[in-house]
């Protein structure tokens, strides 16, 4: 038996990253799991492969900074597999670069803001009356080290979006508690996704891993088994909490 037995969870953003391996602990756990993204073909992907391994799992698509279409996904979720009990809001990511200030454009504010905060924020509010009625439910979201413990290396409108979602995560804990609805946010320092094992170079992935207490940069397993932790009754009487994952590199 998982801790996530007979459970419907929504992981936004799983069809590559981060929320794949979150999405596929959460079957792993015996959650009955709707993969989410807006690539297809990599969103069904990841839906095969739990199934494959003797998990459940729907796909539902679309852009998660608008409200139609998280209402839309909501509804295609509730007919496949039943009402939300976990939502986890990673959809998300950096889409500016390094640098002062005066040299962000507003679009590139906006565009870091909106893949972020404003996600977090529709996605959210579409899903958690319906938590609230039923009176039970858990989410998560994602933050980052960037906002953290921000340094000139991380752009300041994403760092500014993940401080942001860190807010509301506290605010919901504490507005949608009393009606049984947990929420916590996890923040990540470097994790080796797919993308990042593309992106970063071999030498720059040593430099960084020995700037961690523990000596190695993260991997997708590392922060999906600490949505388990929160989106499981292991953490009943947990909520409001930023938990870093960060291999000891944020130290507050
Ligand atoms: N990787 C890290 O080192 C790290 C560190 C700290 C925090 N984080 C946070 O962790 C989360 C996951 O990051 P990751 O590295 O796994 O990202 P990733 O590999 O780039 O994957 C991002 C996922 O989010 C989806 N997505 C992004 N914007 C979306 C939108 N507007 N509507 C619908 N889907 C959207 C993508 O869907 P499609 O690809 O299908 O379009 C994809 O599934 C993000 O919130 C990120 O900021 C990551």
């Amino acid at each position: 038996m998982g801790v996530l037995m007979g459970r419907v969870a929504l992981v936004t953003g799983s069809s590559r990253g981060i929320g794949s391996a979150i999405a596929t602990e959460f079957a792993a756990e015996g959650a009955a799991v709707a993969v989410h993204g807006r690539d297809e073909a990599a969103t069904a992907a990841v839906r095969d492969r739990i199934i494959a391994a003797g998990g459940r799992a729907v796909m539902v698509l679309g852009d998660v900074t608008s409200p139609e279409v998280v209402d839309r996904i909501s509804t295609e979720i509730g007919s496949a597999l039943g009402p939300l009990d976990v939502l986890v809001a990673n959809a998300g990511g950096n889409p500016t670069r390094p640098g002062p200030l005066e040299r962000m454009s507003l679009d590139e504010w906006r565009a870091a803001v909106d893949a972020n905060l404003t996600a977090t924020f529709v996605t959210i509010a579409a899903i958690l009356p319906g938590m609230k009625q039923r009176g039970r439910g858990s989410i998560v979201t994602l933050s980052s080290a960037a906002s953290r413990r921000p340094t000139p290396q991380s752009p300041v409108a994403y760092a500014a979006a993940k401080a942001g979602i860190e807010v509301l995560t506290k605010w919901l804990a504490a507005e949608a508690g009393p009606s049984g609805v947990r929420v916590n946010c996890i923040a990540p320092e470097t994790i080796m996704t797919e993308r990042n094992e593309q992106m970063i170079p071999a030498e720059v992935q040593e430099r960084l891993a020995q700037t961690h207490p523990l000596r190695r940069l993260g991997s997708p397993q590392d922060v999906a088994r600490a949505a388990v932790y929160l989106a499981s009754d292991q953490a009943e009487w947990v909520t409001g909490i930023i938990l870093d994952i960060a291999g000891g590199a944020v130290l507050k």
